[in-house]
């Protein structure tokens, strides 16, 4: 087993450069190929060895398959990457429809991105207070030669919040940087939250035991040994090692419908309003999970003590309430993360286990549903933009304010992970035994083939009827987006240098 080289590999995978509240992501298109590969060659970018001591600025690059053949790259190298990439976000009209990415979300409608707009390169700047506008001035002048900048995503530091007012950035998948899980395609009994290295970077193994396909090429293509080998075929010079897939999607958020329409809802009553909107999100506006039945009075008589520490935001799984009476099974959170293993929950005995895994067990079939999470998940990495409104002002405002995520995620493999996530648990009318009704923050609500309808949301309650709520309107409307490769530092400069 090789060691991981982290001056290899991008920052972004390992950090979430919080401490960088300045960032702005610059769009580019190719217009001179030999200056463009020129600038990326020499680029300074920020690796994943240390955050210690926070550097001011920090810059990271990614390409989509049109920069590689704006660049020149040699069609060899590019068909080796996955199809999704190649085809792109919005490439075909399947993926489209399954990411949700019709009616106003439809990339026709979109500012960037989209087949006739697709950006070549993401440079992604971060900067401590103060730094951005000599980095980015610095910058645009720098790769002037090569690039037009076609867009600037700019960001607003919210403060940990999202622009509903949520405190966001909370669950993360650990990675397993240590390469501590063993190489093996076995059986999780629990849900766990360390995620093997493969999932996020490529030329390590995954949750499968398996390298996650990806471009290598044969040795003669790398006379200079400029790309690290590859750990499965160590004659051959391995494009993909040490980088991984960036997903950009700009996504609008409807601030003041959002807070508009659960106070109507909630007959304009603050609590019940503020109730939810966290089962909504699954979580309360301060981040607490709405599935935890906490001792409130404990904790907080024991932090009134001084010293008792917070608890973990993310120790808990939904197993102990499997109808959704805490949290709703449809909550944004608990789409988008069930936190189920790779059998449904049961006794640990051999009858049980067979039981479970046939399916047999009627208690468990709804929740079978929910495929097992370690192979979707993805590492998150957006930022805010936009005018931020607290939901006080947000019930006042008298139009609407443009604001809203730059979503960004990691991951090795765009099609289970992101695509898996967006399609079966965030737009699907069908989850985990719901039915009608997709992810309430983010679904898109034009009925699907056959006029069904997504807008509807159930909140179980353990002494009635399921409560439904109907005709809940879109909140989220996609603005741009495409997928990007952020490659290794080595492989950057092999591609800048083809
Ligand atoms: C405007 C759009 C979105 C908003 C406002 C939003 C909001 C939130 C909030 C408030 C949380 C809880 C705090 C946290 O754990 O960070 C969260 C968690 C999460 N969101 Fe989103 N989100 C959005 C889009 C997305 C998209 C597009 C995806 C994936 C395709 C996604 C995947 C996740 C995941 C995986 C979690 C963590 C769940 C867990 O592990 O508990 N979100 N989101």
């Amino acid at each position: 087993m090789s060691e991981v080289n982290l001056d290899d590999i991008q920052g972004l995978l390992r950090f979430g450069f919080k401490h960088h509240t300045e960032a702005v992501i610059l769009l580019l298109r190719v217009k001179d190929p030999a200056a463009a590969r020129r600038w990326l060659s020499e680029v300074e970018v920020t690796s994943a060895v240390t955050i210690q001591p926070v550097p001011p600025t920090a810059l990271q690059i990614a390409l989509t398959r049109a920069g590689m053949d704006a660049l020149g790259v040699s069609s060899d190298a590019v068909g080796g990457f996955s199809e999704e990439f190649l085809e792109g976000m919005a490439g075909d009209a399947n993926r489209t429809r399954r990411l949700g990415d019709v009616g106003e979300s439809a990339p026709e409608r979109w500012d960037w991105g989209g087949r006739e707009r697709e950006p070549h390169v993401a440079v992604l700047l971060y900067a401590m207070p103060g730094h951005l506008t000599g980095l980015q001035s610095g910058i645009e002048s720098a790769c002037a030669a090569g690039f037009d900048v076609v867009y600037r995503l700019s960001t607003t530091d919210m403060g940990g919040v999202e622009p509903f007012g949520f405190a966001d950035g909370l669950s993360q998948p650990q990675i397993d940087w240590e390469r501590a899980i063993p190489v093996a395609d076995q059986e999780e009994r629990a849900y766990r939250n360390l995620s093997c290295l493969g999932e996020f970077v490529l030329g390590y193994p995954n949750e499968y035991g398996l390298y996650t396909p990806r471009p290598v090429l044969d040795a003669s293509r790398d006379p200079q040994e400029l790309l690290p080998r590859a750990e499965d075929s160590p004659n051959s010079a391995d494009l993909g090692r040490n980088g991984t897939y960036l997903v950009i999607r700009q996504l609008r958020q409807d601030v003041r419908g959002f807070w508009q329409v659960l106070n109507s809802r909630a007959g304009g009553v603050d609590v019940e309003r503020e109730w939810l909107a966290s089962q909504l999100v699954g979580r309360t506006r301060s981040g607490e999970s709405i599935a935890v039945e906490r001792p409130t009075t404990a904790v907080a008589s024991a932090s009134a003590k001084g010293g008792a520490p917070a608890p973990d935001p993310n120790d808990f799984t939904f197993e102990s309430d499997p109808s959704g009476h805490r949290c709703p099974i449809g909550a944004h959170i608990r789409r988008t993360n069930p936190r189920t293993a790779d059998l449904p929950t049961g006794g640990a005995g051999l009858l049980s286990r067979l039981i479970r895994t046939l399916g047999l067990n009627p208690d468990a079939r709804a929740r079978d549903l929910a495929a097992s999470t370690r192979f979707h998940r993805v590492l998150r990495r957006g930022r805010e933009y936009g005018v931020q409104v607290t939901p006080e002002a947000a019930l006042r405002l008298p139009a609407p304010v443009d604001t809203g995520l730059h979503f960004m995620c990691l991951n090795a493999n765009i099609q289970r992970q992101f695509e898996f996530v967006q399609s079966a648990w965030i737009m699907s009318a069908h989850f985990n035994g719901l039915h009608n009704e997709s992810d309430p923050l983010l679904g898109n609500r034009t009925p699907g083939s056959g006029g069904l309808r997504c807008d509807y949301f159930s909140l179980p309650a353990a002494d009635g009827p399921t409560r439904r709520l109907e005709n809940l309107p879109q909140f989220v409307t996609v603005a741009g987006g495409a997928y990007f490769f952020l490659p290794g530092i080595r492989a950057l400069r092999w591609l800048a240098a083809e």
